[in-house]
């Protein structure tokens, strides 16, 4: 079974040959439903707009003594003023509207009134919208206060490995050019990368097709074409890639030799000429 169809009662495209050929040849290929429309995409634009004021504004208030209830709910108000919806609220049972993650918590951090910052923690937050349907999803790190030289350069790598892997990111490329470039940027650095978590499609859902894991090799996964919109959100550990669940609330992912973890995160939208990124 082909996953890529050519539009019924229309001659083959330059892309449809393309695409078909690749097939043939048992790459795997998105199905022409992971191809965005000029119109969806300004949707997604929108939304990543509002995602982005988000982060911005929480890059302006997150301060030693907040507590992480507190940037949750800057998050909600600032989200639906803007006629928009946090994407994980409620999120299959997700209590609140972003997730915050600090120094040994890797991601899904659930924001907390007696959870207080302090001088010298590392914070990811996650924060993802819906706009008239349409969703985006981007996090930061937030250095609190003064924090030690270790963790510092921890939070570094993690963004120049958010950044390599938009790099490696080409039209007619492939997913796994990614997660190579992350991978070997972690490792050179002495750190590892989380396996169990990826990025995913998005855009008409929070989580679409493909996954778009953090490691891996050159050539493999997914074809990536123009029209797709993906995250990439490398998750980085100080230490051991290991992780477990909390299962107290069965989301908060933790390292397992309890060293800090640091991720950044971009939704893109792929066109002819690259990766563009649309949560900046
Ligand atoms: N933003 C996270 C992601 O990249 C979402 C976490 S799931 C949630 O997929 F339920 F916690 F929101
Ligand atoms: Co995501």
């Amino acid at each position: 079974m082909n996953v890529w169809h050519p539009l019924p009662g229309r001659p083959l495209s330059e892309l449809d040959r393309k695409i078909m050929e690749l097939e043939r040849r048992g790459r795997k290929v998105p199905s022409r439903a992971l191809l965005k429309t000029p119109e969806q995409i300004e949707g997604i634009r929108r939304s990543g707009a509002v995602n982005t004021g988000v982060l911005d504004l929480i890059e302006r208030e997150i301060r030693p003594g907040m507590s992480t209830a507190e940037i949750d709910r800057m998050a909600y108000d600032y989200t639906v003023a803007h006629g928009a919806v946090p994407a994980p609220l409620h999120y299959e049972g997700f209590p609140k509207s972003v997730c915050t993650s600090i120094d040994e918590v890797v991601c899904h951090g659930i924001p907390d009134e007696r959870e207080i910052l302090r001088e010298g923690d590392i914070i990811n937050v996650d924060v993802s919208t819906i706009l008239d349907g349409y969703y985006s999803d981007a996090s930061r790190m937030f250095l609190i206060g003064e924090v030690t030289p270790e963790k510092r350069r921890l939070v570094e790598v993690a963004r120049q490995c958010l950044e390599i892997g938009i790099e490696a990111a080409r039209p007619f490329g492939f997913v796994g050019d990614i997660g190579h470039a992350i991978q070997r940027h972690a490792e050179k650095n002495g750190y590892s990368v989380v396996r169990e978590l990826c990025g995913h499609g998005v855009g008409l859902a929070f989580h679409e097709e493909p996954d778009v894991e953090h490691f891996g090799r050159r050539g493999t996964g997914m074809l990536l074409v123009p029209g797709m919109v993906f995250t990439i959100e490398p998750m980085i550990n100080m230490g051991r890639r290991d992780i477990f669940i909390d299962e107290a609330d069965g989301w908060i992912v933790l390292t397992d030799d309890g060293l800090p973890s640091a991720q950044w995160e971009h939704t893109l939208v792929m066109t002819e000429s690259g990766p563009e990124i649309l949560t900046r």
